[in-house]
Order: C-alpha cells, then sequence, then structure tokens
C-alpha cells in the first residue's frame, strides 16, 4: 500500500519520509498557499526529496491550456505528476499528457463514474476525496468500494486509487482493508496512527518498574 503525505510544507515531507511514509506527495492550490512559499520552489525542493509522485495541480481549465500547464509542471523535476480536475476537458488533457509519456493525477472525484472515466482516459493515479463526502453525509468509504469493486471488473484499466481528503486513522484502515492502491495522508493523521493509550500507559508502566528494578538492586 502506497503512503503518500497531503502537505505542500517540506518539514512534514521530511518527517513523513524519516518515518518511511513518503511514497509521494500530493499538493493542491490551498496547501500550496498555505505555505506562503513560491509554487514552482516549494515543488522543486520537494521532488528533490522525495523518490515518488510529487503532484502539482494545473489551475487551467480549458484543454490546450491544461496540456500547455502540464508540460511546464512536468518539466521542474522527472517525478512530477501533473493533477488535473475531473472535468471533460480535464479528461481530454489526460489522454493527451498520458500519450506522451506525462504521468497524471485525476482530482477532486467525488461519483464512481468520474473516477471511470478518468481509468479509461489513462489516468495514472485517481483520488476519490473521502472526508468532503463526509462533511456532506454522504460516506466517503462507500465510494472507495464502489471504485474497488469497478476496478476489479476491469484489470485492463491501469490506474492507481489513491484515496484523498483523509481525516482520520479510520480513513486510512478502512483503505487498506478494502484494497485501496494508497492513500494521501496529512501529517497530523500519520502522528495519530501510530498512537494507542494502552501503549503510552504501557510504557509509563515498563519505565517505572525498570527504576524500581534499578533501586532494589541497590538495597
Ligand atoms: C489531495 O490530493 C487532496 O487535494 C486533499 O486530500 C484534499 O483534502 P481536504 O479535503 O482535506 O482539503
Amino acid at each position: 500500500m502506497k503512503f503518500f503525505v497531503d502537505t505542500a510544507d517540506i518539514n512534514e515531507v521530511k518527517e513523513a519520509k524519516e518515518l518511511g511514509l513518503a511514497d509521494g506527495v500530493t499538493t493542491n492550490p490551498t496547501l500550496i498557499r498555505k505555505t506562503g512559499r513560491d509554487f514552482k520552489t516549494v515543488i522543486s525542493e520537494i521532488a528533490d526529496l522525495v523518490d515518488g509522485p510529487v503532484n502539482a495541480e494545473v489551475v487551467s481549465t480549458e484543454t490546450d491550456a491544461i496540456i500547455a500547464e502540464g508540460k511546464e509542471l512536468a518539466s521542474w523535476a522527472p517525478n512530477v505528476t501533473v493533477k488535473i480536475p475531473v472535468t471533460g476537458k480535464g479528461l481530454k488533457a489526460v489522454k493527451i499528457l498520458e500519450s506522451e509519456g506525462i504521468r497524471t493525477t485525476v482530482t477532486l472525484i467525488f461519483s464512481a463514474t468520474q473516477a471511470l472515466l478518468a481509468a479509461k482516459a489513462g489516468a495514472s493515479f485517481i483520488c476519490p476525496f473521502v472526508g468532503r463526502l463526509d462533511d456532506i453525509a454522504s460516506s466517503g468509504m462507500d465510494l472507495i468500494a464502489e471504485i474497488m469493486d469497478l476496478l476489479s471488473n476491469y484489470p485492463g484499466l491501469h490506474t492507481e486509487l489513491i484515496v484523498a481528503s483523509i481525516r482520520t486513522p479510520g480513513h486510512v484502515l478502512e483503505s487498506a482493508l478494502l484494497g485501496a492502491h494508497g492513500v494521501t495522508v496529512p501529517l497530523s493523521v500519520i502522528q495519530k496512527l501510530a498512537h494507542h493509550p494502552l501503549t503510552d500507559s504501557g510504557i509509563e508502566c515498563f519505565l517505572n518498574d525498570w527504576k524500581k528494578v534499578q533501586s532494589d538492586s541497590r538495597k
């Protein structure tokens, strides 16, 4: 299972990398804005640090402009993957960029039919957003189950499903149980994945007992 880190903050990418959880990186215009830094500089630094795909999102909305912008983004580093929102014009651009050897991620997917069209267009990755569906009292994980079923019916579709808009450790667990190819996870959620209160209290108990072993041996 691939773990991408969902951030444009270079320090967060470093931390995820040290944990072995930076198989790739996803950014979007909101995450770039949060850094307050130059887009190209941020993407180039991250692409230098991480071996896997580093997603840089286009802001153009017309096919030709998306293609031109995608080519520019892809020229920044060999591992830059062009992130394109799932629109008809975007899907046309995906088909052309992929045919020219430029990897794409189709983003802002909220339905299984959108995922199917993105896979048919040849997208290397598709990113359905689970958290934003949960936010409107829909079920993000039901969508992932549906897309995984659909992809398993057609092994000729080579896209990888990377679950996005992850808000909780439960989203990561359910994605793994459904066999999603990967997840893109904010560092704050990655940190929660390792945490368990019984681990904390267990360590505290062992350390206290070890101190007692040492004081007993001095008697
Ligand atoms: C990553 O590809 C997405 O842009 C990101 O996961 C969206 O997350 P959000 O819904 O928490 O903004």
